[in-house]
């Protein structure tokens, strides 16, 4: 599934143009969006009155002498993806979008979102609340020194926000004679009072050995020698990310969908280590696990989670050195931390050690993906069957995919919720059925299934794009070229170390060649029994330079809006190649796909294809045959198992895409019946 960090949205903005808006066949119907420029507004059933709810924030914010007040969508930790109880903005605003940024004035209400959710925002929010198409975060400093006189303030929550974002507001707003006012109490948080849903008290639990790529303790010890190498001699790391947390004392818990995180924080000094966690949530294992070794380097304090921030505070009164990573940790910390004691880098040495797994998790994560292939093998039988009798529409495709996960070894639900869309649907790259409106599913008709499962032993994400009738000549070649993309970048040779920004466009040569792209990313870390989206992995700017053991999504797409969307996505683990010369003394890395289904051979058209590209295709297969196919026999999954070869045949130039059909394999020789690729 795409990423959605600020930086992807900034790609969407550049690609206008691009497939990224609410199809035509949406936005034209004006009864399910609000129209406010009529008097009476328009109000769809869809719409709730946040009046009450914006009555009450503004009598706090007169009370702490405010002019603005700042409401972001993400919570104390950065998470992409939130507990109920931190879904603030959905709120005060009525606007569940996962991305966006609010801010309430004396008179106005604005939401700020990227155009993946205008029309969403459109159709939940009252007209207290204006859009704003921007998503520049300076767009937000600049319509405050429109909104707000010069001497007054503008509050916001300084845990809520990261150093780098709270900077960016600063930057806007220096020498204006308006002041950004860190309030701790979240104001949003004292109206909603008793009805903000409570905070977890689910048990965390300890990660089994067999599942872990190595022990906590072994963990611990080499974060603390990467303090001791550094230059400025760190004397503490403070992790703020869930994710920091989870990996490092290979606990889990399942406080936010999706992600099996648990709210806490640590700080790990080079003779102590503290986790701050509800202590009343940790099993009796865990805590012995953590205490084995008391008293000592290696002994675990647990502390309360609202301590995390006093702890720090008298820490950082010693001669010490904390280092922090700035895209995570919350302006509200990082204030405790006296300047000359911090140590900056954009990420923890936790979070960019987590990036690159070690033997054991890459063995790990392939087993997960294993499993997770005959998953989507079934359901692509299963759709095979079923769609041509009319019998299955998005919503009920996707749950059907999700229970066939569930039912595999060691699964513990989806890794995100899953994306099931039928023709036009498909073009919103995040577009998920619900129960009210689901398309149904046709052989007329393109459908993309983007979805993944966490195992124990592994995080899965993948997208196939399947066509079970006769597809337009434009969406075969559409298709055929989004496909080069994905095998373009996975089958690149580069230097170690090359940015992942520097390769990307590997995966977009195919389109751009005949005038095509897509407005998202082309890829993101992946964790082991962690996030979907796992940072700073992936082929942004922002990302970290790719290195040997790293795993990252591939995923090209392309959108026609109104009609069809295509997104081809596979997981590949960042390994080392065989180069024909020496690589002196850096090594040359490729990549080794992971997930293990076939493509739609009706959507292949493989004239476009090169010898090489062919030949990749081939030997893919063929590790597809000798990796998944024992497991469907292990099941008895016969039908399954022929699906399996017959979709993965060998191509050659003279295969005929009857194929497919799962006919007889029709095969040409005759090459001059093919359309001739170099005119
Ligand atoms: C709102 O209604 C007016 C008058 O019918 C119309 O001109 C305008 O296009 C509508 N705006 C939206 C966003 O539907
Ligand atoms: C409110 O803030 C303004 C601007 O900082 C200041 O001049 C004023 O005295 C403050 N009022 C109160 C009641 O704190
Ligand atoms: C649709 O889903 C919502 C939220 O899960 C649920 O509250 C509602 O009852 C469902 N409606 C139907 C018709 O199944």
């Amino acid at each position: 599934m795409p990423s959605s960090r600020w930086t992807t949205w900034a790609w969407m903005l550049l690609l206008s143009g691009c497939a990224m808006g609410w199809p035509k066949q949406s936005s034209s119907a004006t009864s399910d969006i609000r129209n406010c420029t009529i008097s009476p507004p328009f109000l769809p059933p869809t719409v709730t009155d946040t009046s009450a709810q914006l009555n009450a924030l503004r009598q706090r914010m007169q009370f702490y002498n405010i002019s603005a007040y700042i409401v972001p969508a993400t919570d104390a930790h950065m998470s992409e993806y939130i507990a109920e109880r931190d879904a603030r903005l959905a709120w005060i605003s009525s606007f569940t979008g996962s991305a966006g940024t609010g801010v309430v004035t004396t008179k106005k209400a604005a939401l700020w979102t990227d155009s993946r959710y205008w029309t969403q925002a459109e159709r939940q929010m009252d007209c207290n609340w204006e859009l704003q198409k921007i998503v520049w975060t300076d767009s937000i400093g600049e319509w405050l020194l429109q909104e707000i006189p010069a001497g007054e303030n503008i509050g916001l929550d300084p845990f809520l926000f990261s150093i780098d974002l709270w900077n960016s507001y600063a930057r806007v707003l220096q020498g204006s004679s308006r002041t950004l006012v860190p309030i701790e109490d979240n104001l949003v948080d004292l109206v909603w009072g008793t009805q903000r849903p409570p905070s977890p008290t689910s048990k965390i639990y300890l990660l089994p050995e067999t599942f872990t790529g190595s022990t906590w303790q072994e963990k611990v010890s080499g974060i603390r020698s990467q303090m001791e190498k550094h230059s400025r001699s760190p004397t503490a790391v403070l992790l703020s990310a869930l994710e920091e947390t989870a990996w490092l004392f290979n606990l889990r818990g399942d406080d936010i969908s999706y992600n099996p995180v648990f709210f806490s924080y640590a700080l790990l000094t080079t003779s102590d280590i503290s986790l701050f966690v509800d202590r009343n949530r940790l099993s009796t294992e865990t805590l012995q696990s953590l205490s084995a070794q008391c008293p000592g380097p290696l002994c675990v304090q647990v502390e309360e989670y609202d301590q995390v921030r006093a702890s720090v505070q008298a820490y950082a009164q010693g001669d010490v050195r904390v280092w922090i990573g700035t895209e995570y940790t919350t302006y509200g910390l990082y204030g405790v931390i006296p300047q000359d004691k911090l140590v900056e880098s954009s990420y923890s040495p936790v979070m960019t050690t987590k990036a690159v797994k070690n033997a054991k998790e890459q063995t790990l994560l392939r087993a997960a993906h294993v499993r997770d292939a005959v998953a989507v093998i079934q359901y692509l039988l299963w759709l095979e069957k079923n769609v041509p009798k009319g019998l299955v529409d998005e919503f009920s495709g996707a749950r059907y995919v999700d229970k066939l996960r569930r039912e595999k070894e060691h699964c513990r639900g989806a890794s995100f919720e899953t994306i099931s869309a039928s023709g036009l649907n498909a073009a919103l790259a995040h577009y998920s059925p619900s129960n009210v409106s689901s398309r149904k599913l046709s052989v007329d008709e393109m459908y993309l299934s983007d979805s993944g499962g966490q195992y124990l032993d592994g995080t899965t994400d993948i997208t196939r794009t399947v066509h079970w009738g006769e597809p337009t000549p434009f969406q075969k070649e559409a298709y055929t070229r989004v496909l080069m993309g994905n095998i373009d970048l996975a089958r690149l040779v580069f230097p170690s170390e090359t940015s992942g920004r520097v390769v990307e466009a590997f995966a977009r040569r195919a389109l751009w060649e005949v005038g095509l792209n897509y407005g998202h990313g082309t890829g993101h870390g992946i964790g082991n029994f962690l996030s979907v989206h796992e940072w700073p992995v992936g082929f942004q700017s922002n990302n970290v330079p790719l290195v040997k053991g790293m795993f990252t999504s591939i995923e090209p797409g392309y959108y026609q809006e109104g009609e069809f969307g295509i997104r081809i996505e596979d997981v590949a683990l960042v390994v080392e190649a065989q180069t024909k010369h020496g690589a002196g003394e850096k090594a040359y890395l490729t990549f080794e796909v992971v997930s293990l289904v076939p493509y739609d051979r009706n959507l292949i058209d493989i004239s476009f294809l090169s010898e090489d590209q062919i030949q990749y295709l081939n030997t893919y297969y063929e590790t597809i045959r000798q990796r998944v196919g024992p497991e469907l026999q292990r099941r008895q999954l016969e039908e399954e198992y022929e699906w399996l070869r017959r979709n993965t045949q060998p191509f050659s130039r003279g295969t005929l895409v009857a194929a497919s059909l799962g006919t007889l394999a029709i095969t040409s020789l005759v090459s001059t019946l093919l359309p001739d690729r170099q005119a």
